[in-house]
C-alpha cells in the first residue's frame, strides 16, 4: 500500500470490479485506446493486475480517496510487456473516472508511486508512455517532473499502422 495525503494506492478488491467497469465503459475517459471496455474486458485487467502483484509486488494500483474511501481509478506501475520497445523495465500509469479529473488526484498518487518505486522496489528509471494527443496524461507527466524522451517514441506494437492512437511519445524519471 501507497499513501498520500489525501489518497491510499492499494491492493484490489472485488468490490472495486464494478466502479472500474463503469470507469473502463466511458468513452471519455478511453478516448485514447481503442475502444471502451466490456465488462468482461475490465475484470480481465483487474485479474491481470492480481497477477502481476502477486508475481512483483506493486501493479496499477486501486485508488481511493481517504476522505470517503471512493474508489477513484488506479495509479501505480506495471513491468513493461515483452513487446514493448522500451523493456525490460517498469511503466508509471493512470486512469481516473472523469469526475476524479481536475483535482491534482492522479499527479498526487503517481508522485507517491515513484517514490515507492526508487526507494522501496530499488528500481534506477521509470517511464511512461501514451499516444501523441493524450495531452493531459503528459501533463501529468510534466507535473510529477518527468523529462520528455524524444528519442524514445515509438509506434505502439498493439495498435494497427496508420491508427491515430499507433505513435507515442515517452517520458522518463531516473533515480537521483
Ligand atoms: C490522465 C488523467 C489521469 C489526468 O487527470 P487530471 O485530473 O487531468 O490530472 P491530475 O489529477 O494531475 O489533476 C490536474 C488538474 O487538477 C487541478 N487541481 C485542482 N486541485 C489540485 C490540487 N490540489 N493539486 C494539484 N492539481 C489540482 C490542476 O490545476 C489540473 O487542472 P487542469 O487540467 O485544468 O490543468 C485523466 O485525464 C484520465 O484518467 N484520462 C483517461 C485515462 C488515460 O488517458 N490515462 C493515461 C493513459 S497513458
Amino acid at each position: 500500500m501507497i499513501e498520500s495525503k489525501r489518497l491510499i494506492l492499494r491492493a484490489w478488491r472485488d468490490a472495486d470490479r464494478e466502479p472500474f467497469a463503469a470507469m473502463c465503459a466511458d468513452p471519455e475517459v478511453m478516448r485514447h485506446f481503442p475502444a471502451p471496455l466490456t465488462r468482461a474486458e475490465s475484470d480481465a485487467v483487474v485479474e491481470r493486475m492480481l497477477a502481476h502483484q502477486a508475481e512483483h509486488g506493486f501493479c496499477f494500483f486501486a485508488l481511493e480517496r481517504k476522505s470517503d474511501g471512493g474508489f477513484l481509478g488506479f495509479t501505480g506501475m506495471m513491468t513493461l510487456k515483452p513487446e514493448n520497445p522500451l523493456q525490460p523495465g517498469v511503466e508509471i500509469g493512470w486512469r481516473l473516472a472523469r469526475e476524479a479529473w481536475g483535482a491534482g488526484y492522479a499527479s498526487e498518487a503517481a508522485s507517491a508511486a515513484i517514490v515507492h518505486g526508487f526507494d522501496s522496489l530499488g528500481l534506477k528509471r521509470i517511464v511512461s508512455f501514451t499516444a501523441t494527443q493524450n495531452a493531459r496524461s503528459q501533463a501529468v507527466m510534466q507535473r510529477i517532473g518527468m523529462t520528455r524522451r524524444a528519442d524514445l517514441d515509438f509506434d505502439h506494437p498493439a495498435v494497427p499502422e496508420g491508427h491515430r492512437l499507433r505513435p507515442h511519445v515517452v517520458y522518463a524519471i531516473e533515480r537521483r
